[in-house]
């Protein structure tokens, strides 16, 4: 498949106005979900099989349906804080189409009962943050939010709130603790935010592209979405693609697409003519694969059977010319920067690594600094509050234990 259908008006000047929008059948979709019944949306976007589009994969509609029927205020927020390193398609869908997501924020408050919804952005976006406002205003003065929308008695208020720069911000929970105005820290899970959320209420936190997919599917119904990916995978992806290609940049492609396609069909192959010497597929937290890994499906399952993750889809390319140690560097470094300090195998973990890796970067390295970094590694992985600490890990160990060779060469014989 070579259509678009997220990203299909993206090449409209102006798409982000919202007569534009309408002119190319824009809240159709708004129009369409106020005649449903709020479980029947539910049902569509389960049977459409919407995995999470942030990092996990977690169906949409099942997400959804753990939300407790009960006569208490609940919220939506949308994650925009796109922090993952290698990942730019989120704000590829806000700065081109804000109303798509809009769309899909009111059909997804619709379905849940929500009748306010935050969208959390990261700070460096300001400018998208404002468009965003604009386009909520031109909603709201279109009628397709404020209280009773197009007539159907349905309320829902929108508001964008900016983040302040941190990664784990990101996490869904610190994404809640920095909402309420306190320090980003992660929660401790159970109970969820679909039961304990946002000021303690039922929440919804999904990415700004899984949201962007339910007009779609209210559009076009589940069985089509399933057909555009894998059976329990729907619908495209945005693949953010980054690196030593000819051609990087965000590819709307459907779920399963090979990575090896990706690479050197989409995005060009790689520069100069250079060899492959590792693929990063699901963003940073993504363990790496190897040249000869690459012929795997881009699906959350798939990729997870070859021992990585689809993550946010953000395929990192590195090619022969990168000393296998500079990406240690980077990795090590974000994570000890990132981490929040509330558990210590991640606080002291990181940091350490990342001074072991400094160490040999700069031809200090010593006998066993490769079994000291696995063993922190393997100290922080599975012993943390939030899954940072198993994202930092995770990648750390698939580098050493695939690039060992390298290392070791850099080491004292
Ligand atoms: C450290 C960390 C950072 C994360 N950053 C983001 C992010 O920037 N954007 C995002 O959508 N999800 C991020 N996630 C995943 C969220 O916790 C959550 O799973 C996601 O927003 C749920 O939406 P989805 O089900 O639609 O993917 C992050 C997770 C972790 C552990
Ligand atoms: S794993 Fe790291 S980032 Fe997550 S709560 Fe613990 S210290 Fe904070």
């Amino acid at each position: 498949m070579n259509e678009k259908v997220l990203t299909r008006y993206f090449d409209i000047p102006h798409l982000y106005n919202i007569d534009v929008y309408l002119e190319k059948g824009g809240y159709e979709a708004v129009r369409k979900a106020l005649k449903l019944k709020p479980e029947e949306i539910i049902e569509e976007v389960k049977k459409a099989n919407l995995r999470g589009r942030g990092g996990a994969g977690f169906p949409a509609g099942l997400k959804w349906s753990f939300v407790p029927k009960v006569d208490k205020p609940k919220y939506l927020c949308v994650n925009a804080d796109e922090g993952e390193p290698g990942t730019f398609k989120d704000r590829f869908i806000m700065s081109h189409n804000p109303h798509l997501l809009i769309e899909g924020i009111i059909i997804t408050c619709y379905a849940v009962d929500i009748h306010l919804a935050f969208i959390y952005i990261r700070g460096e976006y300001e400018k998208i943050a404002r468009r965003l406002e604009s386009a909520i205003e031109e909603a709201k003065r279109k009628g397709f939010l404020g209280s009773d929308i197009l007539g159907s008695g349905f309320n829902l208020e929108v508001v964008v709130h900016r983040g302040a720069g941190a990664y784990i911000c990101g996490e869904e929970t610190a994404l809640l603790e920095s909402l309420e105005g306190k320090r980003g820290h992660p929660r401790l899970k159970p109970p969820f935010p679909a039961s304990v959320g946002l000021f303690q209420m039922p929440t919804v936190i999904n990415n700004v592209e899984t949201i962007a997919n339910v007009p779609l599917i209210i559009l076009n119904g589940a069985d089509w979405f399933l057909n555009l990916g894998k059976p329990k995978d729907g619908g495209t992806r945005l693949f953010s693609v980054s690196g030593m290609v000819e051609r990087p940049g965000v590819f709307e492609l459907p779920v399963g697409t090979p990575l090896r396609k990706i690479i050197y069909e989409y995005a060009g192959g790689i520069k100069n003519g250079r060899k492959l010497k590792g693929v990063i597929p699901g963003g940073m937290s993504a363990p790496i694969l190897l040249p000869e890994e690459i012929d795997v499906p881009m699906d959350c399952e798939s990729v997870f059977n070859k021992g990585s993750m689809l993550g946010s889809a953000a395929i990192i390319v590195i090619d022969e010319s990168v000393p296998i140690i500079e990406v240690l560097r980077k990795v090590t470094k974000f994570y000890s920067h990132e981490s929040c300090g509330q558990c210590t195998p991640c606080r002291i973990g990181t940091s350490w690594i990342n001074k072991i890796v400094e160490r040999i970067a700069s031809g200090k390295g010593g006998k066993g600094d490769i079994e000291e970094i696995e063993r922190l590694a393997l100290q922080i992985k599975g012993r943390t509050l939030c899954p940072l600490g198993d994202a930092a890990a995770m990648p750390i160990l698939a580098i050493v234990n695939k690039y060992r060779h390298e290392l070791e060469a850099m080491l004292p014989q």
